[in-house]
């Protein structure tokens, strides 16, 4: 099934408490089963960017669908072993690290994508042709949603900057290094398929300088829809147009593509599903104050990110405006002048395409409590993390310090 639906929100937030994490697998599936529709036919690899979601139960279902996975830090590449991926179907895609975490992702023989000359050299230094390695790009261009996730700019600090491809050439040159790939990744919330193929021609511009390739890295940043008259990116035709470039093309005909979506896979599958703890008056505003806020779902306040909310136990009472905000000591606004059905304390709301960067970005911020996720496969619901307890806020503290 596509979604969960009221009345099976409503029941998981009976069984297990609110705040609290849903995720529909079967949406996970089909979104899955869209990319490999829409290329079809190419030598296309999708690995799955993992920052969004990292819960090691999503990760074994990814995997179980025939998905790669792209990391962000070594812990995330330390869980997608443990989920069980092989470590060449890992690709670690790191951005500002200390060289000894490449040096790590080496002995474990995952993908590694290098984003400074700095890190490059020290891999030169080291390893030579050894290891084959792949290097982030930044193309120079502006994509994305909202200038926090647009990483391809000329100002963005991911990559090497394309203009300094051959300075990136001697070092290949001086350490004979062998690179696999060249990766890009301009952005997030990414609607217009032409910002693929703007990259693409960057990258096929310095193609001939490169003599080791195998495959091109387009990164992520598919738009997911996240209001209901919203358009997503059109993947059926943005496979057509990436699958038609790539075959024009003699050299880069011959190159694997591959893609890391995180959104893509993991937004609409999850459900942040809240309870009100707290109805206000004030003058012409009505305040909704739920059990959860910024330290749970923080892409509202971040990014100005809009969230579709739902009062899940009362789906046909008149429609009212609210503010809906959060329990935090700081102005966690989820939601200003929204239109919701009418809704009194206790009434469980939803926040819908929860599922990529919700979880992940929360913290424990005013010593709250990170909330359990539960994951639904065909209808059956499994709870796949506990949600916090006191003690697990004073887990690291030391008991006593002498001279204190
Ligand atoms: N590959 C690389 C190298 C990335 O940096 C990212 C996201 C992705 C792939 C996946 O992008 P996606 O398909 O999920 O758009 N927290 C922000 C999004 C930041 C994304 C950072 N990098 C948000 O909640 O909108």
């Amino acid at each position: 099934m596509d979604f969960l639906t009221s009345q099976q929100l409503q029941l998981l937030a009976d069984k297990y408490g609110t705040p609290l994490y849903a995720y529909n697998a079967d949406k996970i599936k089909i979104q899955y089963q869209r990319l490999q529709q829409a290329f079809s036919g190419g030598n296309v690899k999708f690995y799955y960017a993992c920052k969004a979601l990292t819960n090691i139960h999503i990760l074994k279902f990814l995997k179980k669908l025939g998905s790669n996975i792209d990391c962000s830090s070594i812990n995330e590449v330390k869980l997608a072993l443990l989920a069980g991926f092989e470590p060449t179907n890992i690709l670690y895609t790191s951005n500002g690290i200390a060289f000894a975490e490449i040096e790590e992702a080496v002995s474990y023989g995952v993908k590694i994508n290098i984003d400074s000359l700095s890190n490059l050299e020290k891999f030169g230094e080291k390893y030579k042709d050894t290891y084959p390695v792949g290097v982030r790009l930044r193309p120079n261009i502006m994509a994305g949603g909202n200038l926090k996730i647009s990483t391809g700019h000329a100002k963005s600090k991911f990559g090497i900057p394309v203009n300094q491809v051959h300075e990136l050439e001697a070092l290949m040159n001086k350490y004979h290094l062998n690179i696999s790939n060249l990766h890009i990744h301009t952005g997030s919330d990414i609607k217009d398929v032409d910002v693929f193929l703007k990259g693409i021609e960057v990258l096929f511009e310095i193609l001939p300088l490169f003599r080791d390739l195998n495959a091109i890295d387009l990164g992520g940043g598919f738009k997911v829809p996240y209001k209901t008259d919203e358009q997503g990116v059109d993947m059926d035709l943005l496979g057509k147009k990436v699958l038609e470039t790539f075959a024009a093309h003699a050299a880069a005909s011959q190159l694997e593509i591959w893609f890391e979506p995180g959104k893509f896979l993991t937004s609409e599958c999850g459900y942040l599903i809240t309870t009100v703890n707290v109805i206000k008056q004030s003058a012409d505003i009505t305040f909704a104050g739920v059990n959860s806020g910024l330290n749970h779902l923080i892409r509202p306040m971040f990014y100005n990110a809009y969230h579709r909310i739902e009062n899940i136990d009362n789906l046909t009472g008149p429609l009212k405006e609210y503010t809906i905000t959060g329990y935090i000591c700081e102005t966690d606004t989820f939601a200003e002048d929204r239109m919701v059905n009418e809704i009194k304390e206790g009434d469980r709301l939803v926040f819908y395409n929860a599922g990529s960067y919700g979880f992940e970005m929360s913290s424990n911020f005013n010593s709250r409590l990170k909330p359990a996720e539960v994951m639904v496969v065909e209808g059956k619901d499994y709870l796949i993390r506990r949600a916090d307890v006191f003690e697990d806020l004073l887990r690291n503290l030391v008991e006593e310090t002498p001279g204190l």
